[in-house]
This record gives structure tokens, sequence and C-alpha cells, in this order.
């Protein structure tokens, strides 16, 4: 096969909840498309059954805007590239469906991508792009990882979450607040106007791994507890309770990222994923390199929660190393 300079690469993404789609060429992202489902907000999680339904209604319109607003028509395209895991089985199904058979009939190669591979690479889309090697916080909704990235696919998971992960400590602490779903971006809303004035404590691991799940419970006893003297104790002091929520999260993240960089001795590090979204976490990175005088790696918003244009970008450094998949391509919902 003649591999191109400058290949023209659609890229797909339907991992959990957002159906996406980028076209990448020559170093730019030309589009990059999010189709997110406000229709688990209801049900307060993700419904997988749901999910993989609404993927199936997005994906054609998600992928034709986002080729019409890069400018490009289905025979331009150079080479497809999906999401094969991990993630929802029923999701990943439609993405990695809908891409081989794109493939198939313009007959151009399959990339697949791995997804937390891709939020690492995410950093790569704009400049200016880390130096390898360098640890990367990547932080979402079902990981937790602090990851030893050596080049764009040497990459060692070195520390990871033993229970639930920091997206999903956000999103249960504001379910128990009663907050809706997604609660991470309300969480860091309400911070923003409060200050962390309540302590809540913090889990003692020993190696380079988190654990979340002990807040939950502790944000339990510790509402019920102030209820028992003030039933409006939550209305009166939301803004505190979630300053207070998201300092504790953040400390946990920042204190093994920085044991972390003491022990590979990096100069670079960086955060990615949902949660690296977090008004104040991004401030406490900045903090933390400032502190240990590291370069400090944040992508734009748009890059930071489920997108295509990661998995375009993951993608363009397999087009250049030959990586490529076949038809026999099959989701995997593990890493
Ligand atoms: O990477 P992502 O879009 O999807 C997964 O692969 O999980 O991450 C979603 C997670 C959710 O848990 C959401 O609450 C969290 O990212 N999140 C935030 C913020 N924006 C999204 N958490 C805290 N603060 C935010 N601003
Ligand atoms: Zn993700």
């Amino acid at each position: 096969m003649k591999l191109k300079e400058n290949p023209v690469i659609l890229a797909i993404e339907s991992s959990c909840d957002d159906t996406s789609a980028a076209v990448f060429e020559s170093g730019k992202m030309l589009s990059n498309l999010i189709a997110t489902q406000a229709i688990h907000e209801q049900y307060g999680g993700v419904v997988p059954e749901v999910a993989s339904r609404a993927h199936q209604e997005h994906i054609l319109p998600v992928v034709d805007t986002a080729l019409k607003k890069a400018g490009k028509k289905l025979n331009d395209i150079d080479c497809v590239a999906v999401t094969a895991g991990p993630g929802l089985m029923g999701s990943l199904l439609v993405g990695v469906t809908f891409a081989k058979s794109l493939a198939l009939c313009l007959d151009v190669p399959l990339i697949d991508v791995h997804h937390m591979e891709a939020h690492v690479l995410a950093h790569f889309i704009d400049d200016p792009q880390p130096k390898f090697p360098f640890l990367n916080l990547t932080v979402s909704g079902g990981h937790t990882q602090i990851v030893l990235v050596k080049d764009f696919f040497d990459m060692k998971v070195v520390g990871t979450t033993i229970d639930d992960a920091a997206g999903e400590a956000f999103d249960k602490s504001g379910k128990i607040l009663g907050l809706g779903y997604p609660a991470g971006p309300l969480i860091d809303k309400h911070a923003a106007l409060g200050v962390a004035k309540f302590s809540f404590p913090e889990p003692q691991i020993a190696n380079l791994d988190f654990s979340f799940s002990g807040l939950k419970t502790s944000i339990l006893y510790f509402l019920k507890e102030q209820q028992l003297a003030n039933k409006d104790f939550i209305n009166e002091n939301l803004d505190d309770i979630c300053a207070s929520v998201q300092s504790r999260i953040i400390s946990i993240l920042i204190k093994k990222l920085t044991r972390a960089v003491r022990q590979y001795k990096v100069d670079e590090i960086g955060i990615s994923g949902g949660v690296s979204a977090n008004s104040g976490l991004r401030k406490a990175i900045m903090e933390t390199g400032e502190k240990l005088n590291l370069r400090v790696h944040i992508p734009k918003f748009e890059y930071c929660t489920d997108n295509a244009a990661m998995i375009a970008m993951a993608a363009y450094y397999k087009y250049k190393a030959g990586l490529f998949a076949d038809q026999a391509l099959v989701p995997f919902t593990r890493s």
C-alpha cells in the first residue's frame, strides 16, 4: 500500500455516550463534531442499551457534518480510524461496524485506536507538544491513571484506581448532593463560589494507586450528621460542600502525581480525560508545575472530554508507523 505524506483521516469515537467524528489533514484538525446524549440525565448515569441506540441515530449525521465542516467529500478520505475500546460493547460496535463498512466501501485503510492512548495523545493536537518521556494523569468517568509516556505507543500505566474513577467520585458525590448527571461540571461551578471549609479524610494507599470509594461514604455520613441538626444543611452550604469535595479529589490526584514525578524524574506532565476540564484541577496542576519546575500540558476543553479529534491524532501516528487494522477488527470492553 502506498502511504500518503498528508493523509485525510476521518476518525470516529463512540465508546460511551458521545458520538463524535473528526477530520484531520496536514497537522490540522479540520473538524471535531460531538453529539452528546442528554437522554442519560434522567437516569442518573449512562444506560448502555439507550447509548447504543442513540449512537445508531447520531453516527451518520455527525460524520456527514464533520466532513462538510472540513470541506471534504467521502472520496477525499485516505483512512478511517475508530475507537476499538475500552468502552461499552454496544456503543463501540456502532462505531466499529460503521468504520469497517466505510473503509471497505472506499477501499482505504482502517485504523483501530485505544481510547486511553488517545486521551494521552490529545496533547499532540495543538502546540506546544510534549516531549518524551512525560507523565500523564488521565482522569475520566471510567478511568484514573498515571501513565508514563515514553513514546507514541510506548505507554506504561504506573498508577490506577483500585475502586471508583475520579469522574465517578465527582458524579457520585453530586448524586448524594441532589445534583444532576454528570455532576462533575456542576460541582466545578458551585465550587468556584464556595470555600473548602469541610475536611474529608484522605485515603492511605502506599503506592501510586488511587482510591475514591471511601470519600463517597464519608460525604454521606457527614451530611447525615449535619442534617440531624439542620435539614437544610445541603441547600445552605452547597457551594462550600462542593468546594470541599472538589478540593479533596484534587489533593488525592495531585499527591500521587507529585510522587510519580519524583519517582520517574520527568520534566513534563499533562492531564487529559473528562475530569481535566475541571477548573480547580487545571489550576492545581499549573501550580504543581511551577513548584516542581515542570512543563505542564492541558488540552483545549473540547479535547478533554470524549472526542474524535484525539482518535484522529492517535490514528495519524499509527498511519505513519504503518499500524493498520483489518476487517476482522472486533471491539474490546476492558484495557
Ligand atoms: O472522558 P469523559 O468525557 O468520558 C469517559 O471516558 O468517561 O469523562 C466524563 C467524566 C464525567 O465523570 C464528568 O462528570 C467528568 O468527566 N467531568 C468533570 C468536569 N467535566 C466533565 N469533572 C469535574 N469537573 C468538570 N468540569
Ligand atoms: Zn474517555
